[in-house]
């Protein structure tokens, strides 16, 4: 499985969907770039998130706040204080380590019984934060540095997880007043937006506000591809209900949050939740999505029952008033429930994870067997055609008899609803590959009979079986498959 997610890299890369950050100067550890078929795939991505929330909900509204925020924001909402992961140096090798990935990475060598003792330990000493217990852990069992093969390690310390810059050009006597945060999560942005977007919108809860942006963490460490980036995209909805009603709320979300996934045709075996033992420091009830990536079964997403946490501290730091008025009928006391702060169900998913699970998923090697008795073969992304980079290629099959000329007409006809791919040069057995390999769900050929009976071959990618069908049905058939 390891081999297959080195290949869905290299294949990434090769067909332009991924590419290392500033690749020319060797990379940027963890930040990466995405290339023309990537960006699509990735804007379809977050179109059908968007298009789910907004459109197809009546009260859940967008917004696309600025990644810059007021400091006192991140005080606020608990990260400056609590947003950070243990870590630990090798004396030697100066190797940075996360405490809970060392010690993970040496529990995998021992036996089954042994390695679950030892993370059991190790998830209790860090619920309660205990670095000298987790120090002793790391001691008790000589755990050495990959690198230098040494047990010589300094304390254990905090790593805050965000990024800082400086804000104006002013120069000011105390360098902190300039401090700015490269937002972590987009979420605060909708919560001190929450009575802007209330009022101007008229919502009456209750109701959602969804965003799509970047994102930023300082993550010590940073690997397996764009599962954990530096730089990355979150696709957040916080949904604001009545205090009492968060329970039922909960659950729903995480149903429709799941039922969301297997709308797009994925396996469900490949999905599970993941409930929560270990609360992050605003949450009430939590769990994750988790998909089986080619790396086992890791979180995609994650439903969180926030309580009134963030506007209550908002409201704290900020001293602007977080209520919202409730005028329904309370039928327990015949008036209005009245004045209160609500409760948030919030559901926050990667958008860069959830295009590596698309990838994941698309990706396959498949083996062709041929007439003669041999063998074919060809990698082929089964993307859902609804998010695919390109949803048509139009191939005339030579150069001449006014075929480009038919086929340029259809690409006029088609371009303004999906987008198209056009090509003349090469066999054509060797350009359906090529749009295999980038999960172009429908070629159409057009061939000399094209222009005597105004029919085409189109080709469908996941069966790759062919039928003849008049050019005119070309365009409504695809759309059909897309919407
Ligand atoms: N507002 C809540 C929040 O940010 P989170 O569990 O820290 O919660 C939500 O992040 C989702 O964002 C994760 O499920 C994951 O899909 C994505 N995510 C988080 N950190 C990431 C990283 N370093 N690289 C890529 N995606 C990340």
């Amino acid at each position: 499985s390891d081999n297959i997610f080195q290949a869905i890299i290299s294949h990434a890369k090769e067909y332009g969907f991924v590419f290392p950050s500033s690749e020319i100067y060797d990379g940027l550890s963890a930040v990466y770039d995405y290339g023309p078929n990537g960006s699509e795939l990735k804007k379809n991505i977050r179109d059908y998130w968007w298009k789910s929330m907004t459109q197809m909900h009546d009260n859940i509204v967008g917004i696309d706040a600025a990644i810059f925020m007021h400091p006192t924001t991140w005080k606020a909402s608990g990260h400056v204080d609590n947003f950070s992961d243990p870590m630990i140096d090798n004396k030697d090798s100066k190797k940075r380590y996360r405490v809970d990935h060392l010690i993970e990475a040496y529990a995998d060598t021992l036996p089954e019984a042994d390695k679950n003792a030892l993370i059991d330990d190790m998830q209790q000493l860090e619920a309660a934060t205990d670095y000298a217990g987790l120090k002793k852990l790391i001691d008790d069992h000589k755990i050495k540095c990959s690198v230098s093969g040494t047990t010589n390690w300094t304390e254990i310390r905090q790593f805050n997880l965000m990024f800082k810059t400086e804000f104006g050009a002013v120069a000011s006597d105390n360098p902190d007043d300039n401090i700015v945060y490269l937002r972590p999560e987009t979420a605060q942005g909708i919560f001190v937006n929450f009575l802007n977007v209330q009022k101007t919108a008229r919502l009456k809860v209750p109701f959602g506000i969804a965003q799509t942006g970047k994102a930023f963490r300082n993550e010590i460490v940073a690997r397996q591809f764009i599962f954990r980036m530096r730089e990355f995209e979150q696709m957040e909805m916080q949904f604001f209900v009545r205090p009492g009603t968060e329970g039922e709320w909960y659950k729903y979300w995480k149903e429709a949050r799941l039922q969301w996934h297997l709308s797009l045709g994925i396996n469900p075996a490949k999905y599970r939740y993941h409930d929560h033992i270990k609360l992050a420091h605003y949450a009430k009830e939590a769990c994750d999505i988790e998909f089986e990536f080619p790396i086992g079964f890791k979180e995609v997403e994650g439903i969180h029952s926030r309580s009134d946490f963030d506007l209550t501290q908002h409201q704290l730091y900020s001293k602007k008033k977080q209520n919202y008025f409730d005028n329904d009928i309370d039928p327990a006391t015949g008036k209005p429930y009245g004045n209160y702060i609500p409760y948030v169900i919030e559901t926050s998913i990667g958008l860069d994870r959830m295009f590596l699970l698309i990838l994941s998923n698309s990706y396959e090697e498949e083996i062709i067997p041929k007439e003669d008795g041999t063998n074919d073969s060809r990698v082929v992304l089964r993307i859902p055609a609804k998010l695919a980079p390109n949803k048509l290629a139009i191939l005339p099959l030579t150069k001449k008899d006014g075929l480009p000329e038919i086929a340029t007409k259809l690409m006029d006809e088609c371009k303004p609803y999906f987008k198209c791919f056009y090509e003349e040069k090469d066999a054509i057995g060797k350009r359906y590959r090529r749009q295999d390999a980038i999960g172009t769900p429908f070629c159409v050929t057009i061939d000399n009979q094209t222009p005597i009976d105004q029919t085409v071959t189109i080709r469908y990618r996941d069966t790759m079986q062919q039928e003849r069908i008049p050019i005119s049905e070309v365009k409504n058939l695809v759309l059909g498959k897309v919407m």
